[in-house]
């Protein structure tokens, strides 16, 4: 009896002091509260991405950067604006310090478009202003993006990527035209709107 009366973790505690086994106990709500919080946020973005079509805006495709120039998709033949059989349009970019080629894409409204995009060199980021367009152009990688648009004009497009010394001086844009400005191009024909 007298041992116990001693042991100062027996003793009632003065005022104002929390036992230890109330701290470990409210730590491990809070604790629990944490994990439910983490587990909502993750369960947000399960369920954004799968029911409102938030993903990753592109593709995983695969080139290698080194020889862009050299042979297949981007190579400076084959840049710009291509007319599909269906009608559709695809247009190439190649995206490197400090510029994309081409600098102007000629596209027309009301039809489908696919962007095909990649970096020569290092991470670039593609944006059209109130559009659905916008990714990042990383090399290695081909990005793909699908748009349609619905009125004619013109979109000023900066690269929204910081790449480097001249990032705020890379740019192009695309002319959105009528469709009846816009040519048929042959299989192999390609067009934009960059001044010769
Ligand atoms: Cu390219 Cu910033």
């Amino acid at each position: 009896m007298a041992d116990e009366a001693n042991n100062p973790l027996l003793r009632p505690l003065p005022d104002g002091i929390v036992p230890a086994e109330e701290v470990a106990r409210t730590e491990k709500r809070w604790l629990l509260a944490m994990v439910g919080l983490l587990a909502v946020l993750m369960l947000v973005v399960v369920v954004t991405s799968s029911i409102g079509a938030i993903h990753p805006p592109s593709n995983v495709e695969r080139i290698d950067p080194t020889t862009l120039h050299l042979s297949g998709e981007f190579v400076e033949s084959n840049l710009g604006t291509a007319q599909e059989p269906d009608g559709s349009l695809t247009a190439r970019l190649v995206a490197d310090q400090y510029a994309f080629v081409p600098n102007c894409v000629k596209l027309a409204v009301d039809t489908p478009v696919k962007f095909r995009l990649t970096s020569a060199d290092v991470v670039h980021g593609f944006l059209l202003p109130t559009t659905n367009v916008n990714t990042m152009v990383v090399p290695g990688y081909v990005a793909e993006v699908r748009t349609r648009f619905t009125r004619p004009g013109v979109y000023r497009m900066p690269c929204n990527e910081f790449c480097g010394n001249g990032h705020h001086g890379m740019w192009t844009h695309v002319v959105v035209v009528p469709k009846t400005q816009f040519p048929t191009l042959a299989a192999t024909e390609r067009t934009s709107c960059v001044q010769q």
